[in-house]
C-alpha cells in the first residue's frame, strides 16, 4: 500500500519547526469505531447530531439528548486510540511547542496520552450544572442527574450549534494558531466555521499547511499539501519520515 508523504525539503521544515499544531475533527476517530458526524453512521435512531446537540433539542426532550450521549459516551469508551491519536501524543516530546486542538468530545486524544490539548467542543465525560455550571466527571458507574451542588438538571459538557465559544479558550487557540509555523488539519470536514477560521489563521500568518483526510475538504485549496487517506494510516508514516528516518 502506497502511503502518501512529503517532499524531503517540507519534512525537513517541520524537523526544525519550533511551533507545531494540529486541528482535528472526527475523522481522526473513525478508525477507532467512532462514526463521523456527516459520514454514514451519523445518524442515531433517524436523527441527526444537528437536531439533538442544541440547547433547543434539550429544553423540548431532554431525556431523549441524554439517551443520545449515554449511547455515544459507551461507544467512545468502548473504543480505543488509534496510531493516528498516538502519534499525536508522541508528537508533543518531539518539537519544542506542539499543541493540539480538537473538535472532538470523545476523550481519545486524552486516553492516547495528549497533554497540550485543546478540547473547544468539550468532552462527553463531563457533566454540567444548567445552573451553577459546576462540571463533574461522569463516572463509569453511572451518571448523576441532578447537580450536587444545587440540585439542578445536569447537562452534558459540550459546545452545542448555536451556543458560544468559551472566550478565553478561543483566544488562546488563536494564539497558538497564529504563532505556528506548520499547521496541521487532520480527519475534519471543515464545515465548522470557528476551528476552520483558527486553520485559515495559521496559514495567513504564513504556517507551512498539511492536510491529512480522504476526502477533499473546503480547505483543501488552501493548503501547501493534502495527504489523502486515513489518519490512522498516514500519521505514523509521517511521523517516522520526519524524525526517525534519519
Ligand atoms: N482519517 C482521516 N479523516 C477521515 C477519516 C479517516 N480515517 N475518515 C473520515 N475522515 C474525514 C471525512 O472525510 C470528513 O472530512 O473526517 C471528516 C469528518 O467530518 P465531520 O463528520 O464533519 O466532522 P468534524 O469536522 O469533526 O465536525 C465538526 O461538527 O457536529 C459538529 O461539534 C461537532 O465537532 C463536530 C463538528
Ligand atoms: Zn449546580
Amino acid at each position: 500500500m502506497n502511503i502518501p508523504s512529503l517532499p524531503p525539503a517540507a519534512l525537513e521544515k517541520i524537523r526544525s519547526s519550533k511551533n507545531i499544531t494540529a486541528i482535528t475533527g472526527a475523522g481522526i476517530s473513525q478508525e477507532s469505531g467512532i462514526p463521523t458526524f456527516r459520514g454514514a453512521g451519523g445518524f442515531w435512531k433517524n436523527y441527526k447530531a444537528e437536531e439533538l446537540a442544541t440547547p433547543e433539542a434539550f429544553s423540548k426532550n431532554p431525556n431523549l439528548v441524554w439517551e443520545w450521549y449515554d449511547w455515544r459516551r459507551d461507544l467512545c469508551l468502548k473504543a480505543e486510540p488509534n496510531p493516528g491519536h498516538l502519534t499525536l501524543a508522541k508528537w508533543e516530546s518531539h518539537a519544542t511547542s506542539f499543541h493540539l486542538i480538537t473538535q472532538n468530545v470523545d476523550g481519545l486524544h486524552v486516553r492516547a496520552g495528549s497533554k497540550q490539548l485543546k478540547q473547544i467542543h468539550g468532552n462527553i465525560f463531563t457533566t454540567r450544572c444548567t445552573k451553577c455550571e459546576d462540571l463533574r466527571p461522569i463516572e463509569t458507574s453511572g451518571r448523576d442527574s441532578f447537580c450536587r451542588k444545587c440540585d439542578s438538571p445536569l447537562r452534558p459538557h459540550i459546545l452545542w450549534f448555536g451556543e458560544m465559544y468559551d472566550t478565553t479558550l478561543l483566544q488562546s487557540c488563536y494564539e497558538i494558531a497564529s504563532r505556528s509555523e506548520v499547521i496541521l488539519i487532520i480527519g475534519t470536514s471543515a464545515n465548522v466555521s470557528v476551528p476552520a477560521s483558527m486553520a485559515e489563521e495559521a496559514i495567513r500568518r504564513g504556517a507551512l499547511s498539511i492536510e491529512i483526510n480522504p476526502e477533499t475538504t473546503s480547505l483543501s485549496g488552501s493548503v501547501d499539501y493534502c495527504l489523502q487517506g486515513k489518519s490512522g494510516e498516514i500519521l505514523p508514516k509521517f511521523f517516522y519520515d520526519i524524525y526517525e528516518s534519519k
